[in-house]
Formats: C-alpha cells, structure tokens, sequence
C-alpha cells in the first residue's frame, strides 16, 4: 500500500496551476495541505484558506511530508529545498536553475538526511528522461544526449522558419502561452536548456559540471541571411545542447545552435516541443519526443514524481558513485557555420581547417572546423559583432592530453 503524502506546495504560476487541475481529477492518495504564494492578495480559483506567503506554515508543518516547489526565485527555491530535505520531508522541484547550480549540495543533503529530491519536470517538461537515464541506461555504453531541451526558443524558431514570424511577435506569444522564463535571455541564450543539459548529464555520466563551465550560445543573433542559408540548403536551426563522452574519460558538454537536416530527429520537432537523441553503444539511437514546456505537460512530470515518492522513490546517483572518472572537458572540435561582418573575429576564432568561405554585399560566412575552447574564448566578440555561429556536423577529440 502506498504511503499518503499531505504535500506543501511552494508556487501557484503555469506549473502549479496545471499540477492542481491534473490532482484534482484523480483519486491519487495525496492531498495538498497548503499553497505558499507570494502575493496573499492576488485573486485565486481556490479558497483563500489555503494559501500562504508564510513558508514557515508548510516546512515546519510536522504533517507535510512532501514539498513540491515550482517557483522561478532560484535563490528562495535552494532555501525551501534544502531545509524541506535536512528536516526529513521528500521534495519534489522543476527549478532546473537552481538544482543545475546547486547539485552537489543537494545530491549530499538526500544522502545525509535520507530524503529524496526528484526533479523530473525541470528537465525537458513531460519527458520522462531523468529516470530513463537513470535506470535504463544503467549498464549500457552512452555515447551521447542532445536534443531540444528549450520550448521557448523551438517556438520562436518555428514560429520564424515556418510562418515568417518575426522575433519580437513570437517571443510575446511564447510568453503569454507560459512557456516563457521571466527572463526570456535565459531561454533564448540557452542557459535554461545548459541547466537542463548539466541534470541530465550528472545522471547519463555521474559528471556534476558547474554551469560557469559550459558554454551556451543562443539564438539573439539570428538572422534572416542565416534562416535563408538554412533554406536553401533545406536544413533548419535548432537550439541544441550536446552531453558527449569522448574517447579517453573524458566528457564535453555544450550548448549552441545546430544546422540540422531533414534526415534528423530533430529537425521535425517544432513549437514548445522538445526532443532527446539518446546514442547508445548497442541500442544506437534513441528518439523521446514530447511537450517541453506548458502547465499540463511539466505538471504531468512533476506529479508522475509525487507519484514515485509514495514509494519512496530515491535517484541513487548510481553513475556518480560508480564513477568511471570521466572529466570535463572543452577541448574538441566541431565544425561550425559563422555569419560575420568582423574579419578579425574569423581570425581570433582561428579555424583549423576552413571547407567554404562566402563573400557578398550583403553577408559573409565561413564554414570550417574549430576548437570550443576558441569559441568559448571569443563569445563576448561574437556577441558583440552580432556574428551567428551554429555547429554542423561530427564531433572530434584533439589533443586530450593537454587537457
Ligand atoms: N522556459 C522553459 C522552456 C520552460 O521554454 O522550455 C520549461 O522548462
């Protein structure tokens, strides 16, 4: 028999919203004691009874067992986690910021307290990754998770590629739909898909990487020179985050725009949904596809999560504790597509090896190979110059050892 959770819920946004209208539907053994909100003032569908400004009333309630927060405060997320899991209540959080900056303390917080904390819903809204990579993926030979893991961003290129719509329009629509972050350069820069990329690469490799370590680079700089070379070539532009394991213990993890071809999984993957490729050593490749962001899909994780804890379902960091010692690295070589007007920012990015360089009154582009540290040593420059860079192809080791 499952054990009943009387949960305390930390946020009533897109999130918590969905989550209540999927609870209320079901005859789950769960019951919601408490709702803390910020504003006590603001008009609620629910009585008023039952909502809070104080957290103190849900974490020090002795009948709450389980936390559910889904707040967008990182720093008030991180201080309602950590004390939910050191005084013995299981959590449950889709803050993928804040568990992406936070976890190594939290991950050592459940094995000191015994708590669990599970996070399916930060990551890729309703599909099921985590725990695949978790479980599934245990004893197989991962090379790689990409995919899209932003559904904002997917939305604003879709909306761009497919029906000519402009930027600004698309971003407004992304947000009044409540896929949007409260800073939009977090989704549009692809911090929030870097956090996401950094969950899921601690549970695919057991690597826990500090965000400041990897670089993302957005879609800002997009531009229509940059969508009609896509077209003609019939590729489109992704936001794409790559977990790779290389060939000697060593891990790259990054995130940038991607020219994708029609023979891709991505490339069919469209609007707020995302998409994960999982290449295995013996299962070769595996597509998960769902909605990544919205109220009713991320609400639908997080409570197949509360689910799990009337089991008292833990992630056990198996990979992490059976650490094979992989490093992180940024020393490999991608071959990139840059659109540019400043020729000393081909130079400062020095390519290895350039395939194709184009010259017009309108745009210029080189395509070629270079290393991630060069990009990661000239972002500011690209960000500046208004330059648009995208990876095309095939990853390669260099020079490991100087690593
Ligand atoms: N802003 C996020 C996205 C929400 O667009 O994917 C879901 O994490």
């Amino acid at each position: 028999m499952s054990k009943k959770l009387n949960i305390g819920l930390f946020g009533f946004g897109v999130v918590g919203q969905g989550l209540y209208d999927i609870i209320k539907t079901k005859n789950l053994n769960l019951e919601i004691v408490k709702i803390a909100i910020k504003n006590k003032y603001k008009q609620r569908s629910l009585p008023e009874t039952l909502f809070t400004d104080n957290r103190d009333e849900l974490l020090n309630n002795p009948e709450i067992n389980t936390i559910v927060e889904l707040i967008n405060d990182t720093e008030a997320a991180f201080d309602i986690v950590s004390r939910a899991l050191s005084s013995g209540k299981n959590v449950v959080s889709a803050s993928k910021k804040m568990i992406a900056l936070h976890l190594e303390e939290l991950i050592a917080l459940q094995h000191q307290h015994g708590t669990s904390l599970l996070y399916e819903g930060a990551v890729c809204g309703s599909i099921p990754i985590i725990r695949n990579l978790e479980e599934y993926y245990d004893n197989e030979l991962l090379h790689s998770i990409s995919g899209i893991f932003n559904g904002s961003s997917n939305y604003i290129l879709s909306k761009g590629f497919i029906e000519n719509m402009d930027y600004a329009t698309a971003l407004k629509q992304a947000q009044d739909l409540g896929f949007a972050e409260t800073d939009p350069t977090m989704d549009v820069g692809g911090f929030d898909a870097k956090f996401k990329l950094i969950i899921a690469a601690a549970h695919a490799y057991g690597v826990v990487v500090k965000p400041e370590e990897v670089l993302n680079i957005g879609i800002q700089n997009l531009s229509a020179h940059d969508l009609q070379y896509a077209r003609e070539k019939n590729l489109k532009i992704k936001l794409v985050p790559v977990a790779k394991e290389l060939d000697n213990g060593h891990v790259t993890l990054f995130v940038l725009p991607k020219l994708v071809n029609e023979n891709e999984f991505l490339y069919n993957v469209e609007y707020e949904y995302n998409g994960v490729i999982v290449q295995a050593a013996f299962a070769d490749q595996q597509f998960f596809f769902g909605k990544g962001a919205g109220g009713h899909p991320t609400g639908s994780a997080v409570l197949s999560d509360i689910a799990a804890l009337r089991y008292d379902y833990q992630y056990e960091y198996k990979k992490a504790k059976e650490s094979k010692g992989l490093n992180f690295t940024n020393d490999i070589e991608l071959n990139v597509y840059l659109r540019y007007e400043d020729d000393n920012l081909v130079k400062a990015l020095n390519f290895i090896h350039i395939h194709e360089s184009y010259h017009s009154d309108a745009y210029k582009f080189v395509i070629g190979k270079i290393n991630l540290k060069n990009i990661i040593a000239t972002q500011q420059q690209i960000a500046d110059s208004k330059a648009f860079i995208a990876f095309a192809d095939q990853l390669t080791t260099v020079n490991l050892a100087a690593s």
